[in-house]
């Protein structure tokens, strides 16, 4: 059986997938496939490992004959979900692997932007590295400070443990519902949204891009944010609107950001954002180690396996295919 990967993927995985007998062909092209030559390329294929592609209904009803997409990455907001479910084509991605990279990503930015660190190495290029000034280029000070967690689920969870482990920092948070699991490991406290906004000196944002979280911080929310705080992104881009956010950094109403995920992607080079003191900016690359991506590329590659085997994949999206099966 034939399975396509719109990507050069980490050896592990291609490896399992050859182990078990399948035919694999990657594209190799550094650029992404359009629609048609994804559809060219699946029309032969029983599976599809999916990185980076937008995998939209004219391409899933154009190749509902595949057995399986799997993704290599933990969103899914790039798939239709529903006409994949309703073609019965099952769904599989890559839960909690990449939490603890992503999470250091988090940390990294929050650290990057309260140390103004980013605008700072930028200055050494630039030779600006001159006079000591006692009073310039001052950040802040993490310690004892309350990070608030905008969606504490795996990744949430990882970025609070660390940030409680190296700065004693207090941990609220808002979701759909409780994790009390949580509550119980950081001693974390579940506030309104509202609440979140006012007592949060970091707010790291954590959630699945949704039609409720698309665009939820806008003026209005950053408005609400405590003065002085500090607004990280490792989620999805979408998730914050960029123009809101300029502005509100611009005007002071927040002091500072942290982006691994912007909009769109990649951002341009002359993005404001890209020149302000504290703000840092990374090019989406949460997950990139190699121990990581080689453990994504492990689950993926299982995922389409245990389906051209006949069995449910261990990491499905949408169970719902199997209703009645
Ligand atoms: C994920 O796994 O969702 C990462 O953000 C990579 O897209």
């Amino acid at each position: 059986m034939n399975v396509f990967i719109t990507r050069i993927i980490p050896e592990s995985g291609l490896r399992l997938l050859e182990e078990a007998g399948l035919q694999v062909k990657q594209w190799s092209q550094k650029r992404k496939m359009t629609r048609e030559e994804l559809i060219a390329e699946c029309s032969g294929a029983d599976a599809l490992l999916s990185a980076g592609q937008q995998l939209d209904r004219e391409f899933l009803e154009a190749s509902s004959h595949l057995k399986v997409i799997a993704l290599h990455s933990v969103g899914y907001d790039n798939v239709d979900i529903e006409t994949a479910t309703r073609l019965k084509i099952p769904v599989g991605n890559t839960p909690g692997v990449l939490s603890g990279a992503t999470a250091d990503t988090a940390f990294l930015l929050m650290m990057a932007a309260a140390r103004n660190a980013f605008h700072m190495h930028r200055t050494i290029i630039n030779g600006e590295w001159g006079f000591f000034e006692p009073t310039a280029n001052l950040g802040k000070e993490l310690n004892g400070c309350t990070l608030g967690v905008f969606g504490l689920g795996k990744i949430g969870t990882e970025m609070a443990k660390r940030c409680a482990g190296a700065f004693g920092m207090k941990i609220i948070y808002h979701n759909r519902s409780r994790n009390e699991e949580a509550e119980n490991l950081l001693d974390a406290t579940y506030v309104s949204f509202e609440d979140l906004l006012k007592q949060s000196d970091v707010l790291t944002v954590h959630t699945a891009l949704t039609p409720q979280t698309e665009g939820k911080f806008d003026l209005g929310v950053f408005k609400q944010m405590k003065s002085g705080s500090i607004f990280i992104n490792t989620a999805r881009g979408p998730i914050h609107n960029e123009h809101d956010l300029i502005e509100a950094l611009e005007s002071k109403i927040i002091w500072g950001a942290g982006l691994d995920v912007t909009n769109p992607e990649p951002m341009q080079a002359d993005n404001k954002l890209l020149m302000m003191p504290n703000v840092a900016v990374l090019p989406h690359i949460g997950s990139a180690t190699e121990g990581t991506r080689n453990a994504m590329a492990r689950l993926a590659a299982e995922n389409i396996i245990a389906v051209l085997k006949g069995e449910k994949p261990p990491f499905l999206v949408n169970p719902e295919v199997y209703i009645g099966l």
